[in-house]
């Protein structure tokens, strides 16, 4: 490249500008999108919150009561998983994780798996998933009534052996053609469990747990 050709400087510092420009847009458009994405989560997440728990179980504002908690060997995520804690006064009524399962057939699946103090499930509901739509999109409450198969389920109920799907010799349906999607709901609810009786009394303790 000679310095005496102008021509090759002005269209290299054209080029670097282009690429300056496109990844500068690509970057805000990506922020914007994973905002507008998360934005629209926790609107779900909102609403759902009652469906998975009856509001007149509790008094307290379950959004403004929530540990972010992380623990991959538990949860198979590196991501914080929100737990939201409803009381009735001081007295703790439930909780409600929100946890991934890494495992659909498209990637994560979230959920939020309602488990009451006395280790029963109040509710699970599906916030988010990439599941293929008429195979496994049955996880989704307006599709089917499948998850609610979940309700009043506890470690005890079924016998651990049954904590998976049919076809690998559990009590939850498949769907038909399609077994991955529930299998990976049904696993993802185990581990809330688990967690859950693993660790009840730091979720409940009030007012600010310390994290150990
Ligand atoms: C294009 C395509 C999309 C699929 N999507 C899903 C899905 O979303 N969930 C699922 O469990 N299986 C899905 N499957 C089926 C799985 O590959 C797998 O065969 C099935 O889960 C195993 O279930 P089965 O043992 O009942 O046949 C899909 C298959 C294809 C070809």
């Amino acid at each position: 490249m000679s310095a005496e050709n102008p021509s090759i400087w002005r269209s290299a510092a054209l080029l670097g500008l282009v690429a300056v420009l496109g990844t500068a847009l690509l970057a805000v458009v990506h922020t914007m999108t994973r905002d507008r994405i998360t934005a629209q989560e926790r609107r779900v997440v909102l609403e759902q919150l009652h469906q998975v728990l009856p509001d007149s179980a509790y008094d307290n504002a379950l959004h403004e009561d929530v540990l972010r908690i992380t623990d991959e060997a538990f949860f198979q995520t590196q991501e914080p998983v929100t737990v939201y804690r409803a009381r009735l006064g001081t007295e703790p009524v439930a909780v409600i994780m929100q946890v991934v399962a890494p495992d659909g057939y498209n990637g994560d699946i979230k959920l939020l798996v309602g488990v009451y103090a006395d280790g029963s499930i109040s509710g699970v509901r599906v916030v988010s998933h990439r599941e293929t739509p008429g195979l496994g999109d049955p996880i989704e409450h307006q599709r089917s009534d499948w998850i609610l198969d979940f309700n009043g389920r506890s470690l005890g109920n079924p016998e651990p052996a049954g904590w998976a799907v049919r076809r690998d010799g559990g009590v939850f349906d498949q769907f038909t053609g399609a077994t991955i999607t529930p299998r990976a709901v049904v696993e993802a609810v185990e581990r809330a469990l688990r967690y859950f009786e693993a660790r009840h009394e730091y979720l409940f303790s009030y007012p600010e747990p310390e994290q150990t």
